[in-house]
């Protein structure tokens, strides 16, 4: 949002006029949870590396200012690629007006601790999901040998030298994970992380360190074990893995609109979890081989139960776009959410819209009705926003979705990928009288 001159508010909407059955093919972008692993990890590498493959989304520009505020150097080299030259980090510290624009930048923590002993940063942000705490992440710094205050806003972690150790994570947490990681890679000695979170940006985070000289087995498995090393200093290339979620993102699109979609640029064996409960949907999933994926969808989606869970579980972040195609299933879906107490804000969008929806706690009831009808909702957090356009998609008549700068946070020119889908969808300004 941002002021006009005769100071009233400026905001921007997302316009759809509905009632599309998407068709075409979509090119999915780097994913964004790996690059806000991958962007902070350069902090320990003492050279220059080149990322390709990074998502244009407000979070990565909000890590470049913070990585820039610490002494990194980085230059745009091309479309989605970064130079980032880590050599000379003059700053330990990270103001929260930085840091609480978004989640990940917690792993500012992690990163600058084993690079250099000393972080203070201020609380990270991001979507409102329910409690985030960080109590594994502490443990994990505490059994490395650092000390950790949280006070005033600001987590400061600080240790004269790291020493591997055995973790065993309470909860399945990626956040933990990566920041334990980032965290072992230069202490000395052996880390092993036992019950670690699998998700794919997890496995692409250990393939970039190892590219630049770290030494971590077993990502991708709930034992993750790191042997430090002294240094990482390579210059190197490395490419960011594609979007799990923006690829769900997109076939729960083609089955909630009835569509026919061809993916491109992503990795199947990630989509799996999504694939198996789509095609008990009666949706047609064929892997094109290579880097594809086609969903075709030609009848009304049948009612199916899913529970939230880590990979290769379903995705809690897929959890809004495949609520919206129950919502218009042939029958009663039930959805438990395993990972956040607040998951279920945009059911009340959805109702809006015409959806008969029962959330109660950490289950919501979707009894599926014939179509949505087309109103103003508000996006509450980044995954809801990207069902509400998928809602207005196939909704009768006009859409209007706000609280843009949340879908903006993780999604790639999302209007533009809809629209070659066939989308009737824009965004336009509003003016807000102030
Ligand atoms: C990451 C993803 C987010 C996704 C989530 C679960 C990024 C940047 N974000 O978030 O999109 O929804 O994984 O797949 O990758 N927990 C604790 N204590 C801790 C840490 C976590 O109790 O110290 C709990 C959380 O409250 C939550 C669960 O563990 O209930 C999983 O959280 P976690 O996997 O850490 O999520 P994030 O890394 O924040």
């Amino acid at each position: 949002m941002e002021n006009d001159t005769n100071g009233g508010n400026i905001l921007e909407k997302i316009v759809v006029e509905g009632k599309t059955k998407l068709k075409g093919e979509v090119t999915i972008s780097g994913a964004k949870n790996a690059a806000v692993a991958i962007l902070p990890a350069t902090i320990l590498v003492n050279g220059i590396c080149i990322i390709e493959n990074v998502p244009e989304i407000s979070d990565i520009k909000a890590y470049c200012k913070i990585l820039e505020s610490i002494g990194v150097k980085i230059r745009k080299i091309a479309k989605n690629t970064l130079e980032i030259d880590s050599r000379n980090i003059n700053n330990i510290e990270a103001s929260i007006d930085l840091t609480s624009k978004f989640r990940a930048s917690y792993y500012l923590a992690g990163a600058l601790l084993g690079r250099c002993g000393h972080a203070i940063i201020g609380m990270p942000g991001g979507c409102k999901l329910g409690a985030r705490p960080m109590d594994q992440h502490i443990k994990a710094f505490e059994l490395l040998g650092a000390t950790v205050e949280t006070e005033q806003g600001k987590i400061e972690v600080k240790a004269d030298k790291l020493q591997g150790n055995s973790i065993y994570l309470d909860i399945v947490s990626v956040g933990a994970t990566i920041n334990t990681m980032l965290a072992a890679v230069l202490a000395d000695g052996v880390t092993t992380i036992e019950n670690a979170a699998k998700e794919p940006h997890i496995v692409d985070l250990a393939n970039f360190l190892n590219k630049m000289g770290a030494n971590i087995m077993g990502a991708g498995t709930d034992r993750i074990r790191i042997q430090g090393v002294p240094e990482l200093k390579k210059n190197d290339t490395y490419s960011v893995v594609p979007d799990q979620i923006e690829a769900g993102t997109f076939m729960l699109a083609a089955v909630a609109t009835r569509g026919d979609v061809i993916i491109r640029n992503c990795i199947t064996k990630h989509l799996e979890p999504i694939t198996a409960k789509i095609v008990e949907m009666g949706a047609e999933v064929e892997d094109l081989g290579g880097d594809a994926i086609r969903v075709k969808c030609t009848n009304r989606p049948n009612k199916i139960n899913i529970k939230t869970l880590p990979y290769p579980g379903f995705p809690t972040d897929l959890q809004p776009p495949m609520g919206v195609a129950m919502s218009i299933a042939d029958g009663t879906s039930v959805i438990n959410e395993s990972i956040w107490d607040s998951r279920f804000q945009y059911t009340e969008e959805l109702n809006r819209m015409g959806a008969k929806i029962t959330a109660q706690g950490k289950v919501a009831f979707f009894e599926g009705v014939d179509n949505l009808i087309g109103a103003p909702v508000y996006a509450s957090d980044l995954r809801a926003g990207a069902a509400l356009i998928i809602a207005g998609i196939l909704a009768e008549g006009t859409t209007q979705i706000y609280n843009v700068e949340y879908i903006d946070r993780g999604y790639e020119n999302i209007e533009e990928k809809f629209r070659n889908l066939g989308a009737k969808i824009e965004r336009v300004e509003e003016k807000e009288e102030g």
